[in-house]
């Protein structure tokens, strides 16, 4: 169905035909501008900037860019089109048809589910709320303020399926998405990595290469899912999600060329004479994807958890790419886990639907190694054997087996004292932060870059790099 903008709220779910619902969503439309206005990049409200809005949810309309003020920017609400005859893709259900409601008994698994994908949105508008005082071009300022208006309307798709199927109970979650702020000591968000501070841009390319691309994957596990509307909603959020982790890759991918540049020019790889010039020396960079990977990887959760095998089993959330495996019920068959004991580890043996969370990481593992094995690339073809590598799985963990368990970045087994001695080497430092601080000079001349980092290969949607993509006033 095509998107319906002279509404109030444009969507493609006929929203006119459901006045109670519309009602409701128009309730909390104002709420959610406050919130904008407030939390997302409001100094920035009369800039024009260059943004891909959905206009339709197929190839053609998803991406239609014209300059708009973030403010007028039209949030709504746009699901995938259904798959005629979709049937359940997994689980104990397998083969029967999806489900167009909720089925009662698994209301309160869906609506945490909903709750916490929800939460994780407006979560990084406002841990990039600062972002944009410190642009290194206007690029960049551009692909800044796409990705906050696109995750403003993640929140919207979520809110969405709360007020649609889940009720008084889902409204009140949809205004508490609004009342939980990142970092905020009383009410915080709900996820760990969505409370941690961006400060800087390093930390920003390494936020949209890691912690959206984790994003991606419980999209992609949520897309299987037998409740229709929730796999229609999540599909479509995918498209909206590649460019985030564009952002990322490219972002890091230019402070390495820019670095290799600096260090041509000089001569050298040390640290102290890159940093003199500007730019962002390796390890550095290597200690900010340590943090961010390690971060990222708590949000998928336990490696052995009853609670991601009932969800398996209950058709709510499956695994991504489900359509990669052979056997789609997951009864039998172990996955072979690699847990401490002590201060050794042991191989265990757990069954398949129990090391759901497991599979989703190491499938996002994989995936994070993409962009390594191209930043590696870039630094052997200029003469260099240095390389970026990712941490250990089990380094620095919060949540899961590893949880509080001192490793070093391969992933040995150290003790707590040694532990506490090396972190400051391995994740960045105060000063390792305040040096990036220090690069972070406002940059706003149409094609003009700051000092660390290179201009991107081409611009956005064809234009040319030095287009004016933000017209501040
Ligand atoms: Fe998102
Ligand atoms: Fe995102």
């Amino acid at each position: 169905m095509a998107i319906d903008y002279s509404e109030r709220i444009p969507n493609n779910v006929n929203l006119a035909g459901d006045k109670t619902l519309q009602r409701a969503l128009e309730h909390w439309q104002p709420h959610f501008l406050d919130w904008w206005r407030e939390m997302g990049p409001n100094d920035f409200a009369s800039a024009d900037v260059y943004l891909r809005t959905a206009i339709g949810v197929d190839a053609q309309g998803w991406a239609h860019y014209g300059a708009t003020k973030m403010p007028d920017y039209r949030w709504g609400i746009f699901l995938a089109d259904a798959v005629p005859n979709r049937t359940i893709g997994f689980g104990d259900f397998y083969g029967q048809p999806v489900w167009q409601q909720v089925p009662g008994e698994f209301r309160s698994q869906f609506r945490r589910l909903i709750v916490t994908q929800g939460d994780t949105e407006p979560a990084s508008v406002e841990q990039q709320h600062l972002l944009g005082h410190i642009c290194p071009s206007l690029y960049d300022l551009r692909n800044l303020f796409q990705v906050n208006v696109e995750e403003g309307r993640h929140l919207w798709a979520m809110v969405y399926l709360l007020h649609a199927y889940f009720g008084r109970d889902g409204r009140e979650e949809a205004e508490e998405l609004l009342a939980r702020h990142s970092g905020d000591v009383d009410k915080p968000r709900i996820l760990g990595t969505f409370n941690e501070p961006i400060e800087d841009w390093l930390s920003f390319y390494c936020f949209t290469y890691f912690t959206d691309r984790d994003g991606k994957f419980q999209l992609k596990s949520l897309a299987e899912s037998s409740f229709d509307a929730l796999s229609r909603t999540c599909r479509f959020m995918l498209t909206e999600e590649a460019h985030h982790m564009f952002v990322g890759e490219t972002g890091i991918g230019r402070v390495v060329k820019r670095t290799l540049e600096v260090m041509k020019e000089l001569g050298t790889d040390n640290p102290e004479a890159i940093r003199r010039h500007g730019a962002v020396d390796l390890p550095l960079l290597q200690r900010y994807l340590n943090f961010w990977f390690s971060s990222s990887l708590d949000l998928f959760g336990s490696e052995i958890s009853s609670n991601a095998a009932n969800s398996f089993a209950n058709g709510i959330k499956g695994r991504p790419d489900e359509s990669q495996y052979q056997d789609h019920v997951a009864l039998e068959g172990t996955y072979e886990l690699a847990v401490p004991e002590g201060d050794h580890v042991k191989e265990e043996k757990v069954a398949m639907r129990s090391a759901m969370n497991e599979v989703t990481r190491a499938a996002y593992v994989r995936d994070c190694e993409i962009g390594l094995k191209r930043w590696n690339i870039q630094m052997k073809r200029s003469g260099h054997d240095i390389q970026l590598t990712l941490p250990s799985t089990r380094f620095r963990r919060s949540i899961g087996a590893w949880a509080n368990v001192p490793t070093d970045t391969q992933g040995r087994i150290i003790s707590r004292e040694e532990y506490d001695r090396q972190l400051s080497g391995w994740i960045p430092s105060p000063s390792d932060r305040a040096f990036v601080k220090s690069l972070m000079q406002r940059v706003t001349a149409p094609g003009k870059m700051a000092s660390w980092v290179a201009p991107p290969e081409r611009g956005i949607n064809n234009l040319p790099v030095d287009y004016e993509y933000v017209h501040l006033s």
